[in-house]
C-alpha cells in the first residue's frame, strides 16, 4: 500500500495526514514529498511519533481531524485507519475536499465495519462496552463511496491491501 501511495505523490507535494499515530507511514513516505505534516488528537501518540528518527521535513502537530488543516491548501491529504473513528465524516470530508488544491488526492484506509460478519460486529460492540474498542462508524463501503461523491470527490482507485475487504484503500480527487 505504501509503494502505491508513494507513486501518487511527487516530490514538490505538500502532504497532511490526519491520525498518523506513531508517525510509521510519514517517517516512511516523506523523503518523496516537499512537506509532510503529520497530526493525531492524541498527545501520546504524537510524542511518540517525534522520538523516532524521522526526515527533516516532517512535522508532528497534536490536532483533531476536523481542525487539522493549517498550512493547506494541499496536494494531498492521507487518512489512513481513521475516518471510521470521526464523529462527523461527511462533515470531515466537506473540509478535507476544501482544503486540498484543484487536483488534489484524499488517499484513505477505511474500516467498513458494517460489511463485517454479524459475530465480529458483536463481538466489537461487547468490547466496546467494556472501554476496550473505540466508537466506529457502522459504514458499508457503499456508504463510503457515496459519503465520498457527496464531498465532491471523484473515486480514482479502490483495491484491499491485505486480507480484509472491509478495509477498502480508496484514492479521491478534487476535479482539477
Ligand atoms: C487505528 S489508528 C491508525 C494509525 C495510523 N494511521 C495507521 O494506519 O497505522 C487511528 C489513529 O487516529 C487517531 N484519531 C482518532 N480519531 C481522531 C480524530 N478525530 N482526530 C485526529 N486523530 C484521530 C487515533 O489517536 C489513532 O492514532
Amino acid at each position: 500500500m505504501l509503494a502505491d501511495v508513494a507513486s501518487r505523490l511527487k516530490d514538490t507535494d505538500t502532504v497532511l495526514e490526519i491520525g498518523c499515530g506513531t508517525g510509521g507511514t510519514a517517517s516512511r513516505l516523506a523523503p518523496g514529498v516537499a512537506k509532510w505534516t503529520a497530526t493525531d488528537f492524541s498527545t501520546e501518540m504524537v510524542r511518540i511519533a517525534k522520538a523516532k528518527p524521522s526526515a527533516g521535513n516532517v512535522v508532528f502537530v497534536v490536532a483533531d481531524a476536523s481542525n487539522a488543516f493549517d498550512g493547506g491548501p494541499f496536494d494531498a491529504i492521507c487518512a489512513f485507519n481513521v475516518l471510521h473513528l470521526v464523529d462527523d465524516l461527511p462533515g470531515l470530508l466537506t473540509r478535507i475536499h476544501a482544503n486540498l488544491k484543484p487536483g488534489g488526492l484524499l488517499i484513505s484506509k477505511t474500516w467498513c465495519f458494517a460489511d463485517m460478519k454479524p459475530s465480529l460486529r458483536a463481538l466489537f460492540a461487547v468490547l466496546r462496552i467494556f472501554g476496550l474498542f473505540p466508537a466506529t462508524a457502522s459504514l458499508r463501503a457503499v456508504q463510503l463511496r457515496q459519503v465520498l461523491q457527496d464531498a465532491g470527490f471523484a473515486i480514482v482507485s479502490e483495491r484491499v491491501f491485505g486480507a480484509h475487504r472491509q478495509n477498502p484503500y480508496i484514492i479521491a480527487s478534487k476535479a482539477a
